[in-house]
């Protein structure tokens, strides 16, 4: 098993409808996502984007590979990729979670993880124990 999160900088096309870009990369990511058996979590938040990929080495390599293609976000950065012996996102072939529009989410109460996402957004090097924290808050928190 194989982990990787990366952030990315979206598109101005995303920031003006960003309910309706993300559903249409996540039709795509969880048809894909299911084939390869790759799951994971994408975060939206004014403007960029925090994913974590898990499956085979392979798997999420080649998927990046696409993913790093893609004219919908720039400035492509990973921030953790390493061997791991669970998945964290074990039953969603690729969850989502838009905080843009989500007003009521845990994670607006919690100033750890809001402290975790704005470093990493803004380009700090971030511990990947946090950053791991980080996704499995939104696990747990998922809706
Ligand atoms: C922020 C972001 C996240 C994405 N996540 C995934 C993903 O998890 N899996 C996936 O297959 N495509 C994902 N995509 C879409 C890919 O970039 C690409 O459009 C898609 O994989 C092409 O699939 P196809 O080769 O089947 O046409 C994402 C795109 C963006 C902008």
């Amino acid at each position: 098993m194989y982990q990787m999160v990366y952030t990315s900088k979206a598109s101005e096309d995303i920031l003006i409808d960003s309910e309706r870009h993300i559903s249409n990369i996540l039709d795509k990511a969880k048809k894909n996502n299911l084939d390869m058996s790759v799951t994971g979590l994408l975060i939206y938040n004014s403007g960029y984007f925090l994913q974590l990929l898990e499956g085979s080495k392979e798997s999420v390599n080649k998927i990046y590979q696409k993913i790093a293609k893609d004219q919908r976000h720039s400035t492509i950065k990973v921030i953790l990729k390493q061997e791991a012996n669970s998945r964290i996102f074990e039953n969603w072939a690729m969850a989502s979670c838009n905080l843009d529009i989500v007003s009521d989410h845990h994670f607006f109460k919690n100033e750890k993880a809001k402290k975790i996402l704005q470093s990493c957004l803004e380009g700090e090097i971030v511990d990947e124990f946090k950053i791991l924290d980080l996704f499995e808050f939104f696990r747990i928190n998922y809706k």
